[in-house]
């Protein structure tokens, strides 16, 4: 399978709308968070077994691994957790009911990098992603994110704080016990690069 997929080609440009929350979780009322690039869907399957009071949605553009993702959620007691197929960059134009209304949390986990400046226009978080997040998340809703590349981390931020509307929290104060993930369970990426003794960057940006 294909390590990385130009999200822009003809391919990858199609969408597929994301279900409405009550056709896909046991409690659609629960709060809801989504995971952006959740590749095989590991992160959230964790959550959502040791978290049984949110709803998990990943996102993922790689078909064949959100087929596999969607077989193992039956093994779940509760119907917490979905995965959806489709470029993060589109998903939300195409979904009939706005999901990101309901969104209580984001989050984009060591997102591909690409590196070259000329692809930096591959990169998931893009100015015109932001704007619809901006757009259409509540009030209070959180963004997280994380990588081990300083560089990526700096475009990401900037590209998040140049939209007036989010906030970045300062860090040591956040609670994590209150978030989508209480325990702090890590993503397979976050798990090499500590094994590896890398640097990770992060922050956490509020909808005022
Ligand atoms: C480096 S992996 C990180 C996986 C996981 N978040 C982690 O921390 O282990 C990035 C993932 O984002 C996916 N991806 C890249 N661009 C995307 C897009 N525009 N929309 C949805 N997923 C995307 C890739 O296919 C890949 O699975």
């Amino acid at each position: 399978m294909r390590q990385h997929v130009n999200p822009l080609g003809k391919n990858f440009l199609r969408s597929f709308p994301i279900p409405a929350l009550e056709e896909i979780f046991e409690n659609p009322r629960l709060p809801l968070h989504l995971d952006i690039g959740c590749a095989a869907g590991d992160f959230l399957f964790d959550l959502a077994i040791s978290s049984t009071n949110w709803n998990y949605l990943g996102i993922e553009i790689r078909e064949k691994l959100v087929v596999n993702a969607n077989l193992k959620i039956t093994k779940l007691e509760k119907k917490n957790l979905f995965y959806a197929y489709g470029n993060a960059s589109n998903i939300f134009d195409h979904s009939k009911k706005n999901i990101l209304n309901f969104t209580n949390s984001i989050s984009f986990y060591f997102p591909d990098p690409w590196f070259k400046k000329k692809h930096y226009k591959r990169r998931v978080i893009q100015p015109k992603l932001i704007n619809t997040l901006s757009n259409s998340l509540k009030r209070g809703s959180l963004i997280f994110i994380k990588t081990d590349v300083r560089e990526l981390y700096d475009y990401m931020e900037f590209t998040i704080t140049e939209d007036k509307s989010f906030k970045k929290l300062p860090y040591s104060d956040f609670l994590y016990s209150d978030s989508f993930n209480p325990y702090k369970t890590q993503t397979p990426r976050e798990k090499y690069v500590k094994s590896n003794e890398l640097m990770i960057f992060e922050s956490i940006y509020r909808k005022i």
